[in-house]
């Protein structure tokens, strides 16, 4: 809520279509650890799982990074065994770029920059 009153990008709720209830969130995150980089991040409630709901839901957070908020380049951190959230980075778009340490956890730094996303949307 800071930094969106900041005017920085922030968080999203995530609301089915033709449902009254939020259901996860998505949205801009910045960490003090991993400086100058706005990190995509989403969290979905077990019953809604395995819809494609947040890799839509990231898909439209991302191009509004891109498109709207005029983003040179997002990140998402993600632990290498969190396979359903690699996979929302990857239909998405987003390349592993290297593997950090990130409060204690290995993590797989994903991102992909204004360009990329460019080409990216072009092609598919
Ligand atoms: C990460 C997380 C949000 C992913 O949830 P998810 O339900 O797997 O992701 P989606 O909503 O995009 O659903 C994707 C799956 O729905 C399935 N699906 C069913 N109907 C679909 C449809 N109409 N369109 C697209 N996908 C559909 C797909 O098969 C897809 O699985 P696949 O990628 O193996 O093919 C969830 O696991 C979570 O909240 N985890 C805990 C928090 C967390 O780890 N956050 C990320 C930290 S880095």
């Amino acid at each position: 809520m800071g930094w969106d009153r900041a005017g920085i990008p922030s968080q999203f709720a995530v609301i089915p279509r033709g449902e009254n209830a939020i259901v996860g969130y998505c949205g801009f995150y910045h960490h003090a650890e991993v400086p100058g980089e706005i990190e995509i991040g989403y969290r979905l409630h077990p019953d809604y799982w395995n819809r494609g709901l947040i890799t839509e839901t990231a898909r439209a957070v991302r191009n509004h990074g891109f498109h709207d908020r005029k983003l040179s380049r997002v990140i998402s951190l993600i632990h290498p065994e969190n396979i359903p959230s690699r996979r929302v980075a990857e239909k998405n778009g987003m390349a592993v770029e290297k593997q950090i340490t990130f409060r204690g956890f290995p993590t797989l730094v994903y991102a992909m920059a204004f360009d990329e996303w460019l080409a990216w949307r072009d092609a598919s």
